[in-house]
C-alpha cells in the first residue's frame, strides 16, 4: 500500500539534505569563491521549510517507470531551487511585498532587497548547473532534455510569464479564462516541468508523457485554486504568510469570480480531472493520485 505521508516525509528529508550540501560555499564557487552573504541568504530563503511538493512529484512521476526515488533527488533539488528562487523574488516590496514567508521573515527583510534579488538569480542559475552534472543521469541526451524542460517550465513562457500577467492582472480586467492562463503559467508550468521531469528520467514514450502532462496540467491548476482558497479562508499562523493580502493587493483570482464555494466546486472538479487523467496506470501512479487529492486538501 501506497503511504504518501511517507512518501512526502522522506522526499523532504532527502531535499533538505541535499540543499544542505548543495548550498555551501565550496559547492557554489566558480571562478572565484561564492560570497558568505550570498551563500548564506541563498540557504536562509531554501532550508527549513517548504512541503517540497515540486520534487515529490519528479519522484512520483518517475516511480511509474520504477525509477528509484535517490535517483531523482538531483533533478528534484534543481527543481526546488528553482521555486525557492520564485517565491524569494515573488515576496520582494516590487513585487507582492510579503514580510513572511515559511513562517519566518522574508529573505529581503531578514537580508535586504539586493541580497534577496542576488539570491535568488544565484539559485536559478545552480539549478541548471546541478542538472548538466552526471550525478543529476549518465546520459546527456537525458539530462540536455531536463535542462530544457526546467527552462521551458521556468522562464518567459512558464513561471516568470505568469508572474508578469500576475502583477499586469492588478491594472488589467481578466476574465475566468484569462486567470486560468496566468496561473497555468506562473505556478502550473513549474508543477507540470516536475511531473514531465519524472517522466523524462523514467524514459517515458511521447503517449505517457502527454497523460502525464494531461495530469500536471489540472494539477497545477489544482494547486493555484487551493493557494488562492487558503489566501481567504485561513489565517497567516497557519500557512506561514500572509493571508488576505490577494484582495487587498488587487490580484485576479477566480475566488473573485466563483466564490468561495463555487472554487470549492472547481476545485473538486480539477482534482478529479487530474486522477481520471491517470486512468491508464495501475497502483504506480498512487503518488501522484494522493498529490493531486492532497493539493485539495492541504491547510497549509
Ligand atoms: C507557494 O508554493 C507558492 C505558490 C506557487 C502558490 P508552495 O505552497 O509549494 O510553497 P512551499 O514551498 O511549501 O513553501
Ligand atoms: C506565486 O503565487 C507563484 C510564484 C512564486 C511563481 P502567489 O504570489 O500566490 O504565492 P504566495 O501566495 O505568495 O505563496
Ligand atoms: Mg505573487
Ligand atoms: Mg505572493
Ligand atoms: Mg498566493
Amino acid at each position: 500500500m501506497y503511504d504518501f505521508s511517507a512518501d512526502m516525509i522522506d522526499c523532504a528529508t532527502a531535499i533538505e539534505v541535499a540543499l544542505g550540501n548543495q548550498l555551501s560555499a565550496a559547492q557554489l564557487s566558480g571562478p572565484g569563491p561564492a560570497a558568505k552573504r550570498l551563500v548564506a541568504a541563498m540557504r536562509y530563503g531554501s532550508l527549513n521549510g517548504g512541503k517540497r511538493l515540486r520534487p515529490l512529484l519528479v519522484r512520483q512521476a518517475a516511480a511509474i517507470f520504477q525509477v528509484p526515488a535517490n535517483q531523482t533527488l538531483t533533478a528534484g533539488l534543481a527543481v526546488e531551487m528553482v521555486h525557492c528562487y520564485s517565491l524569494i523574488h515573488d515576496d520582494l516590496p516590487a513585487m507582492d511585498d510579503d514580510d513572511l514567508r515559511r513562517g519566518r521573515p522574508t529573505v529581503h527583510k531578514a537580508y535586504d532587497e539586493a541580497t534577496a534579488i542576488l539570491a535568488g538569480d544565484a539559485l536559478l542559475t545552480q539549478a541548471f548547473a546541478l542538472l548538466a552534472e552526471p550525478q543529476c543521469h549518465p546520459d546527456p541526451v537525458v539530462r540536455i532534455a531536463l535542462v530544457t524542460e526546467l527552462a521551458k517550465g521556468s522562464g518567459g513562457g512558464g513561471m516568470v510569464g505568469g508572474q508578469m500577467r500576475d502583477i499586469e492582472g492588478e491594472q488589467d480586467i481578466f476574465s475566468g479564462d484569462d486567470i486560468s492562463a496566468m496561473q497555468a503559467m506562473k505556478t502550473g508550468a513549474l508543477i507540470r516541468a516536475s511531473v514531465r521531469m519524472g517522466a523524462i528520467l523514467g524514459g517515458a514514450d511521447a503517449r505517457g508523457l502527454a497523460v502525464l502532462t494531461a495530469y500536471a496540467e489540472a494539477a497545477g491548476r489544482a494547486f493555484q485554486l487551493a493557494d488562492d482558497i487558503l489566501d481567504v479562508t485561513t489565517s497567516a499562523a497557519a500557512m506561514g504568510k500572509a493571508t488576505g493580502k490577494d484582495a487587498d493587493m488587487g490580484k485576479q483570482t477566480l475566488v473573485n469570480i466563483l466564490g468561495i464555494d463555487g472554487a470549492r466546486q472547481h476545485l473538486s472538479n480539477t482534482v478529479a480531472a487530474a486522477l481520471s487523467a491517470l486512468r491508464t496506470f495501475g497502483p504506480k501512479a498512487d503518488g501522484l493520485r494522493a498529490t493531486a487529492r492532497y493539493f485539495a486538501s492541504r491547510e497549509s
